[in-house]
């Protein structure tokens, strides 16, 4: 199969022929149809969680799928062959990726059944405060101003509710309302502060599945900003390491 290869570590991610894998017991064969990049991706190839977690090489890059069944390994029940399913490589390793025609998964964790009436959305984006407002805020603020002033203006009595994605954990659980809580991705936990929670990425089949329905009803949208083939994926880190307003999508099929 073709795929997105780091062949040993510090190696440029390359297109490269690779044996197609094989399912093991409780073993999910994907026929990949689609990716994005994530920033994990771009981690992975800078070296940066060489680390943290093993890497078994050749490592195929890339996070998250959607696509078809292409077979199933010893006692999966839950899943059949052409099935449409997307999902997350969930594994203790680094090494099985999605930028490739061909992925394993467990059938326990990180793999749903697609509804029907979802596809790659398309967005148009204009300014972010724009798109922002777009995918619903109300209020936006300047994170490249002075926030707490910002937030402080607009919720004198402080705000309920803190996500963490970026900045600093510190300054953000400051402005919490006396029952506000923040809930962090990025380690800021309840060891920092009183209010804040770290939380990790679970794909269960639940998680999944309810994702799944909120964006088949239009709770949820996936702006993509851009789709590149497999053999742009260079192009596409550079785009996503250049700032991006929605998901790039990678197709591989
Ligand atoms: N714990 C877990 O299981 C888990 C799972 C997934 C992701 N993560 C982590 O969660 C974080 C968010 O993920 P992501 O995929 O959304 O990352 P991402 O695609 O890199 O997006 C980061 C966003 O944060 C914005 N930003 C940068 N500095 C900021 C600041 N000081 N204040 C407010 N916004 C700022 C960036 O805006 P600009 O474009 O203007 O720079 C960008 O839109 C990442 O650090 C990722 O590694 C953790």
């Amino acid at each position: 199969m073709r795929a997105i290869v780091m062949t040993e570590q510090g190696a440029a991610p390359a297109l490269t022929e690779l044996p197609t894998p094989h399912p093991g017991p409780g073993g999910v064969l994907v026929r990949v149809q689609a990716s994005t990049v994530n920033g994990f991706d771009i981690s992975v190839a800078a070296g940066h969680v060489a680390g943290m977690m093993e890497h078994r090489y050749p490592v195929v890059l890339g996070k998250d799928f959607a696509g078809t069944v292409a077979a199933i390994g010893d006692g999966v029940t839950r899943f059949t062959a052409g099935e449409r399913v997307f999902g997350v490589v969930t594994k203790p390793f680094v090494g099985d990726g999605c930028f490739g025609e061909y992925v394993t998964v467990s059938d326990q964790i990180g793999i749903a059944a697609l509804p029907d009436g979802i596809d790659i959305a398309t967005a148009r984006p204009g300014t972010e405060t724009e798109f922002v407002r777009g995918l619903g805020a109300t209020d936006v603020v300047d994170y490249t101003g002075d926030l707490p002033a910002q937030v402080r203006a607009l919720g004198p009595d402080g705000v309920d509710a803190v996500l963490h994605l970026a900045g600093d954990g510190a300054t953000l659980a400051s402005l919490l309302s006396e029952k506000g809580r923040l809930a962090s991705p990025l380690g800021f936990g309840a060891e920092q502060h009183p209010a804040a929670t770290f939380v990790l990425a679970q794909p269960t089949t639940d998680t999944l599945d309810r994702l799944a329905a909120d964006v088949a009803a239009g709770r949820i949208t996936v702006p993509v900003a851009r789709t590149y083939t497999l053999t742009e994926v260079p192009a596409a880190f550079d785009h996503f390491a250049n700032g991006t307003l929605g998901k790039i999508a990678i197709t591989v099929a």
